[in-house]
């Protein structure tokens, strides 16, 4: 396996930075507001392109391609194209628009998680190579309970959980093929979950905290550069 910063075959991104973010409490949508002197949706572009991405396509709210074109700060291999009602539908989208243009592997992430470690895109890609999906995540270290209301319903088995981030990788065809397919309304979490409901295997790959989402208005609050990243065992 050679370290080059262009893995073989080239592979496309679909970067989706179509939400409201209405729970950040920002004045822009929190993909365009400042993170660390840049835009949040410029760091995710800068880490996909240095990693070998050869097409960004940035899934972006009507109106505000402008917007999402100078929060990315670059011209080529980038796409700008308009998001849809929900997440799901949104990755949609950016799937429909990468059809004539031929990667037969695509990540897709959240403009929202600025922070994507190199080796994050490295063990995702190479995951791709005996499955259809990878996912980055981590190891749930709470005990978790199934709330009913406000009182605690019943435990749940913390050992087979994992918390789930992007970005996510896909064989193209597969990923677009499951989206075309989904049954139900187009509301899911996450792509590995809309492989999985059409029988594609997903793999799970170290996930990395710095891959947090900015969310609610405190995560804006410190921006500091992220600490280095602790290895938590499975
Ligand atoms: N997203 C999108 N299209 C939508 C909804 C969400 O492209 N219709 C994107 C967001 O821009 C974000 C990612 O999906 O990068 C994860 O969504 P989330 O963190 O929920 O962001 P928002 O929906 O923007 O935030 P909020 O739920 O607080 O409004
Ligand atoms: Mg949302």
């Amino acid at each position: 396996m050679t370290q080059s910063n262009s893995p073989e075959p080239p592979f496309a991104a679909i970067v989706v930075a179509a939400g409201k973010g209405t729970r950040s409490g920002q004045t822009l949508p929190k993909q365009f507001a400042p993170w660390r002197g840049k835009p949040v949706l410029r760091h995710s572009i800068d880490a996909l392109r240095k990693a070998g991405c050869a097409h960004i396509v940035i899934v972006a709210p009507a109106g505000m391609h402008q917007m999402a074109r100078d929060a990315a700060g670059v011209t080529k291999g980038l796409s700008v194209i308009d998001g849809g009602a929900t997440r799901q539908q949104s990755v949609a989208a950016g799937l429909e628009a990468l059809a004539d243009i031929g990667f037969e592997r695509v990540l897709i992430h959240d403009a929202a998680r600025p922070d994507v470690p190199g080796e994050v895109i490295r063990r995702l890609l190479s995951a791709l190579e005996i499955r259809a999906g990878a996912i980055p995540v981590l190891p749930v270290v709470d005990s978790i309970v199934v709330a009913d209301g406000e009182l605690m319903a019943a435990d749940a088995k913390r050992d087979t959980l994992r918390r789930v981030q992007t970005p996510q990788a896909f064989r193209y065809a597969e990923i677009l093929a499951a989206h075309r397919t989904w049954p139900g309304e187009p509301v899911a979490g996450d792509d590995a979950q809309v492989l999985r409901a059409a029988g594609g295997e997903v793999a799970m790959v170290d996930g990395d905290e710095r891959l947090k989402k900015l969310t609610f208005a405190e995560d804006f609050v410190s921006q500091t550069a992220p600490a280095l990243p602790v290895r938590v065992g499975m």
